[in-house]
């Protein structure tokens, strides 16, 4: 397959053009996008912000070959135009205040969604991964990317995920850290009153903590703040709940 030019990468995927309406999403390290794939289809059904994905199924046309292609690690994927959310706030293209708006929506309209497997009646689809370089400002609003994370579960772990690693930035040595604490205050000042990651989720917080220390994405930088970032959720909780 021949692919376009490379539109932009993560800590984990390459996305290469295929033609003006879509990209092709390749892991690097082989990991398998199925499971993400099902979920992405799931939550548009419901009218949410991620881009199409193209099946590999009962594909016609010229396209079909681009798919047939296509390994457990590859995605396709509906075509985006816009900077990321951190792009935007780092050209002050949008506030720190309205980019903790943006994510506590995204988090809230997700959270509103049906799980897709689980019976639990308190289980949502979880994003896990939703920070500012995982949503894109497009010309017809935010849309969210990069489900590699995606589980069923509480909602308070998808917000104790969001609010860590905001605190990550917040707490460490970076140019952003001013950012992501002002973020940060916003997206905890619209979180659920009933979500309480100093309290009653602080199982949630722990759980967040270890996922990130798990990740082989994460740097140990990024790994020793981990604690100073929890703290700093939990105040930064209190302080606003008072
Ligand atoms: N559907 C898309 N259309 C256009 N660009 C995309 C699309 N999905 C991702 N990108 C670009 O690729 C970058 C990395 O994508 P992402 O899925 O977040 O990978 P990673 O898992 O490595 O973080 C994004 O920041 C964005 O610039
Ligand atoms: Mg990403």
């Amino acid at each position: 397959m021949s692919l376009g030019e490379l539109v932009g990468f993560g800590r984990s995927a390459d996305v290469f053009a295929i033609d003006d309406r879509w990209v092709l999403r390749r892991y690097r390290d082989g990991g398998d996008a199925t499971a993400e794939a099902l979920v992405m289809r799931h939550v548009a059904e419901y009218g949410y912000p991620v881009p199409g994905v193209r099946s590999s199924e009962g594909n016609q046309g010229p396209e079909a070959q681009v798919v047939s292609h296509a390994t457990r690690g590859e995605l396709v994927l509906q075509r985006l135009s816009g900077p990321t959310l951190r792009k935007a706030m780092r050209q002050a293209a949008v506030s720190a205040d309205q980019t903790g708006a943006m994510l506590a929506d995204l988090l809230h309209r997700l959270h509103t969604i049906p799980a897709r497997v689980s019976a639990d009646p308190e289980h949502r689809v979880l994003h896990l991964d939703l920070h500012p370089d995982n949503v894109m400002l497009t010309p017809s609003g935010p849309m969210v990317i990069d489900w590699r994370n995606t589980e069923e579960g509480h909602p308070a772990l998808d917000w104790a995920m969001t609010a860590l690693i905001l605190a990550q930035v917040a707490v460490g040595p970076t140019a952003e850290a001013t950012h992501g604490r002002a973020v940060l205050v916003s997206l905890l000042q619209r979180h659920d009153p009933l979500i309480h990651l100093g309290g009653a989720h602080a199982d949630c917080l722990a759980k967040a903590r270890t996922r990130r220390a798990a990740d082989p994405n994460m740097d140990a930088l990024e790994v020793r703040v981990l604690d100073d970032a929890a703290a700093l959720v939990r105040e930064l909780e209190t302080e606003l709940r008072e």
